[in-house]
């Protein structure tokens, strides 16, 4: 038996500058799929993979997300009062318990590395995960407990992976697996942090989805800077590797890359169609708009 992962670290310091003007004032972490926040989607799949507790790295101006995950007393009791139990029920449903989440602040933006870095003395010596906010998968079975499954074979670390276009390779971190693999869990021989167009080891990319051993933090406490200028969580993996080995998961399900407008659309859509009521509003009205763009074409 390998060490259960119990910990989950979700770093939600970024400013989202590519959301301006609505994360001028809100994190864009709260910005909302359908009726809950990205950050909601987020901290259910790690609870759904056992997760029990969950570390934030966060800035400035982010105080409303630890309010969301707070205990909202007046409103329970005002739903309590009003008989709206399905609306209190779900809210106590999302709501993690006291005492199972952190706050930590990264106070200078130095990259994903240093964001990790941070919740060193809160996740102590234990494998972790991470879970990038940016990223939300749809799944039948939450990402995270489809590699907390293979971690349970493999122990070690375990990095969810996905193809993506040749053209973009140069915006993700890169891994090259080891020579004569197959199935869904492979072994890593390599990776690469946003590697120039045509020099990428493969076309798999990093989600943003890890579980990794805590023997990371000695490597990001002495990371040089790298890719952009920002201390890296890529380049200390691959020193980690010199040691310890690492699985990639081609996760079943839809990542959805919320931290792009054309993402964090899609994923509007593709939540608001699971919903058969909403549905039948959206899909006549969706129809219509492709086919006045159609015949304006
Ligand atoms: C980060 C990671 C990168 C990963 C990506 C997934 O990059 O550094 O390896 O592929 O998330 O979204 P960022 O998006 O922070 O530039």
């Amino acid at each position: 038996m390998f060490k259960p992962i119990r910990k989950a670290v979700l770093p939600v310091a970024g400013l989202g500058t590519r959301f301006l003007p609505a994360t001028k004032a809100v994190p864009k972490e709260m910005l909302t799929i359908v009726d809950r926040p990205i950050i909601q989607y987020v901290v259910d799949e790690a609870r759904a993979a056992g997760i029990e507790h969950i570390v934030f790295v966060t800035g400035r101006n982010k105080t409303v997300i630890a309010d969301h995950f707070d205990r909202a007393y007046e409103l329970e009791e005002t739903l309590k009062r009003r008989d709206k139990n399905a609306a209190l029920e779900l809210l106590q449903k999302l709501r993690p318990s006291a005492g199972s989440t952190s706050f930590t602040r990264q106070q200078e933006p130095l990259g994903l590395g240093h964001a990790i870095w941070c919740a060193r003395d809160i996740i102590g010596n234990e494998p972790f995960a991470i879970l990038l906010p940016d990223v939300i998968v749809k799944a039948q079975k939450s990402c995270l407990a489809q590699m907390v499954e293979v971690y349970n074979e493999t122990g070690g670390n375990v990095i969810a992976v996905e193809e993506v276009p040749e053209d973009q390779t140069d915006q993700y971190g890169i891994v090259k697996l080891a020579e004569g693999q197959s199935g869904h869990a492979q072994k890593i021989a390599g990776m690469v942090e946003k590697p120039a167009l045509g020099t990428a080891p493969s076309n798999l990319m990093i989600t943003g989805r890890y579980i990794l051993q805590p023997e990371i933090f000695g490597l990001l406490s002495g990371q040089e800077t790298g890719a952009g200028g920002e201390i890296q969580l890529t380049d200390s993996m691959l020193k980690l590797m010199e040691d310890q080995h690492f699985t990639s998961v081609e996760f079943e399900g839809v990542s959805y890359d919320c931290g792009s407008k054309a993402g964090f659309i899609n994923a509007n859509l593709a939540f608001a169609l699971d919903d058969p009521k909403l549905a039948a509003d959206i899909v006549p009205h969706l129809s219509e708009l492709l086919g006045h763009k159609n015949a304006a074409e």
